[in-house]
């Protein structure tokens, strides 16, 4: 009998037998003697679930526990009741007829605990044999084997009142013939199948109720994106190759495992994650053609570097949540405790929430957190039970929480950063905004407008800013404060920005050595002089050092933030209520732009949009709402799924008359300006709709095409000394046919 424990996992207890070094393999369904071990087992251990490790773990779910305690129990009941003991069988207790009933009944019981199946169709074929004797044989012998004949009965009886018996009857009829070896068994115990190094669990139970609605490749992992004709969210089932290896290729991990885990890198820093992963890799490369050597293995040089890979993603890297977090089309992922109860869920860009197939176990959440406090140099214990830290190589925010905070243990919460910045082109081709209000903000960037974007979190503030940054021409110096790291600055700079980022402490979690406050980062940022601010988010306190600079013009160019909130309103109320800022310096904000998730006439699925771009008028002194201090230039029609222009009401703007003072700019040039910007970003939406060239929206491209714009527009104003929208229209529109698209279908080819 193999050794064996019971484990108690999410709620559920699973009994464990260890099958390694036994002349069988970890099947039940394959081998009797697999299944009898687990039969007798659960005699004595009452459990949900079974699991028959090798160097791959077989996990046998509830619903067949189930079946196989029905037949233990009735093991029990056969036993108890002596079925083989001469008073079941014969009157006559010595005659020879006696001792082949006992023979035949002991038989079955034997059979009945590796072969349920088998034992039953034993039951069956006895009675039939003896019935067949019954006419010829005198009255009083009728009357004996009438005795074993009730006995045969109640042991039938019993099996037939076991599900799994009438599971196993109905799906014969259905095949119309009786299997001679078990192969039926195949049938009801197709088990859950993962490597035993690997803790957690993927599962792909009822796909055939689902429609398959796309599939691809993430690392080598195939993804599988399903709907349930009732259920809202889709499905999200990934199937990688470590799920799937022949028991060899387990047996060369698990000893490679062994082997490396001498020097399990567990305090590789941040910067040497790479490096250190491709000379770890090579070793693995090497530690498994040696193992395989040894073992007789043959594997191609392939092979061993796909098996290395699975070793390096288990030691060295992220597990199994390195394939999700690697599927940029995925924007957060979520694991909720109690660990290994519900499988982990997530947020896909195109198919919304999704369920995976995906049960994150206990014991993997132990080493990944252990992983996450090494590499972020911050505790996590119950004095600290929050980590809150960027993943770097795979541009992630981490957040796990922890007990006291979370009740029934650690819970996780990943954000994806985008990999390259959203633009205001790609905007309006989602329909967040419709490309005159692009045009509109692209404008106020341009014209140095402090601008706070305001929404509740996942609104897309962030996103926001970053398409209104890539607004900002090139040659300004951007200083970008932020404590978690969401804007794609590496992008950024490749594409051509000069940004110094200055990163802060987060207000929640521990605080470690060498990040400075916000407030501080903020001072310091002041004192680097004339250049673009943009302030992550405001969170508390800094808000204050922020309105004071903003108000007596410490600032040189524009500033740009996001902040919590539903409104233009709600934000003044947070910022002076809250973050304690006085009222009249709350005016250094020129604008408010607001994003929301909407649910169009109560459907589920959630749009972000623009809701309303409000101007913060400078001529109040305690409540901007009492004293009219809010001009609301756009706001949003849900039935029209439109951001209205008020055009009518501008005559009231502060900001259009001081961009008429300061640079002479009248009203009606100001609307031709925007009006050109949004048709140019509009004409890039088309274009990319017309070819199917997303790559034109992308922050590269659409960064040059602004640029040749402003330029054109230069040139003009040099020339004649104003602009004529029209004419720079057509001239950038032949530019971006000829050489932009041109350019991009060539990289095509
Ligand atoms: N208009 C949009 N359409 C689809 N996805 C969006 C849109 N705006 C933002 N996102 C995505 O939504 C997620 C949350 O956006 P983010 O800007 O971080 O929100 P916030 O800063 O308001 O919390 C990100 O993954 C982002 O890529
Ligand atoms: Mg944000």
């Amino acid at each position: 009998m193999p050794e064996s424990v019971v484990k108690t996992e999410g709620g559920k207890k699973r009994l464990v037998m260890d099958y390694r070094g036994s002349p069988y393999g970890a099947d039940l369904a394959q081998y009797a003697q697999v299944m009898q071990d687990v039969i007798d087992k659960l005699r004595e251990a009452d459990v949900d679930e079974i699991v028959l490790s090798e160097y791959y773990e077989r996990v046998y779910d509830a619903e067949q526990t189930l079946w196989l305690k029905e037949i233990s129990e009735v093991v029990s009941e056969f036993e108890a009741e002596g079925v083989w003991s001469p008073r079941h069988l014969s009157k006559d207790q010595r005659s020879k007829t006696l001792s082949q009933r006992h023979d035949a009944v002991l038989s079955i019981f034997n059979t009945l605990r590796g072969d349920p199946f088998k034992a039953y169709l034993m039951i069956i074929s006895e009675m039939k044999a003896q019935m067949q004797r019954m006419q010829a044989l005198p009255p009083e012998e009728q009357e004996d084997l009438k005795l074993y004949l009730a006995t045969l009965e109640y042991m039938r009886d019993k099996l037939e009142n076991t599900k799994l018996l009438r599971k196993m009857k109905e799906y014969l009829q259905q095949l119309g013939s009786i299997p001679t070896d078990r192969g039926i068994y195949h049938s009801f115990f197709e088990a859950a199948i993962k490597p035993s190094f690997i803790g957690s669990q993927i599962f792909f139970t009822e796909t055939e109720k689902l429609e398959l609605v796309d599939q691809y490749e993430v690392l080598g992992t195939k993804v599988y994106i399903y709907r349930h004709p009732d259920k809202v969210e889709s499905f999200y089932f990934i199937n990688p190759p470590e799920y799937s290896l022949p028991p060899e290729k387990y047996f060369l991990l698990e000893k490679t495992k062994e082997v490396v885990a001498a020097h399990r890198p567990e305090n590789v820093e941040f910067f040497d994650i790479t490096q250190a992963r491709r000379y770890f890799k090579k070793v693995y490369v090497a530690t498994i053609g040696d193992l395989a050597a040894q073992n007789n293995i043959a594997l191609s040089q392939e092979e061993r570097e796909e098996l290395a890979e699975i070793v390096a993603r288990y030691t060295i890297g992220y597990g199994i949540l390195e394939i999700i977090l690697s599927d940029r089309r995925i924007t957060d992922v979520y694991i909720d405790s109690p660990l290994g109860m519900k499988p982990i869920y997530l947020v896909h860009s195109k198919y919304g929430q999704c369920q995976t197939n995906i049960l994150f176990s206990s014991e993997e959440a132990r080493s990944i957190v252990s992983r996450f406090r090494a590499l972020s140099g911050r505790p996590f214990d119950e004095a600290h039970p929050i980590l809150d830290f960027d993943l770097p190589d795979l541009q992630t925010r981490v957040a796990v929480i922890g007990k006291p905070l979370a009740l029934d243990g650690t819970a996780f919460a990943f954000r994806l950063h985008k990999d390259t910045p959203w633009t205001l082109a790609q905007f309006v081709d989602v329909k967040m905004m419709d490309s005159y209000t692009a045009g509109m903000l692209s404008f106020f960037v341009d014209a140095q407008a402090s601008q706070l974007i305001v929404g509740s979190r996942g609104s897309g503030k962030t996103s926001l800013l970053q398409a209104m940054m890539l607004e900002l021409p090139q040659n300004l110096r951007i200083i970008l404060q932020e404590d978690t790291q969401e804007i794609p600055v590496p992008q950024m700079k490749k594409i051509g920005y000069n940004i110094q980022r200055l990163k802060t402490r987060p207000p929640l979690g521990a605080v470690v050595e060498g990040e400075v406050s916000a407030e501080d980062a903020l001072r310091t940022a002041l004192r680097l002089g004339d250049s673009v601010l943009i302030v992550g988010e405001v969170r508390s306190k800094e808000a204050i050092a922020l309105y004071e600079a903003m108000r007596i013009g410490a600032v040189g160019n524009t500033v740009m933030g996001t902040i919590h909130g539903e409104s233009a309103y709600s934000i003044w109320d947070r910022v002076v209520n809250d973050l304690g800022v006085p009222s009249t310096s709350f005016k250094a904000t020129d604008f408010a732009v607001v994003s929301a998730p909407i649910r169009f006439k109560g459907s589920l699925e959630r749009k972000r949009r623009l809701i309303e771009i409000t101007e913060v008028k400078k001529e109040w002194n305690e409540d901007p709402l009492a004293e009219n201090g809010f001009l609301t230039w756009s706001s949003f029609d849900a039935g029209k799924d439109a951001l209205e222009f008020n055009q009518s009401k501008l005559g009231e703007s502060d900001w259009l008359a001081k961009l008429k003072k300061l640079r002479g700019i009248t009203v009606d040039e100001v609307f031709s300006e925007i009006r050109a910007r949004g048709l140019a970003k509009q004409r890039l939406v088309d274009l990319k709709n017309k070819l199917g060239l997303p790559e034109l929206l992308e922050a590269e491209n659409s960064v040059t095409a602004h640029a040749k714009y402003l330029l054109l527009r230069e040139m003009q104003l040099q020339e004649n000394g104003g602009v004529d929208h029209e004419l720079l229209l057509k001239n950038w529109g032949s530019w971006v046919d000829d050489s932009l698209v041109r350019e991009l279908q060539r990289r095509r080819g």
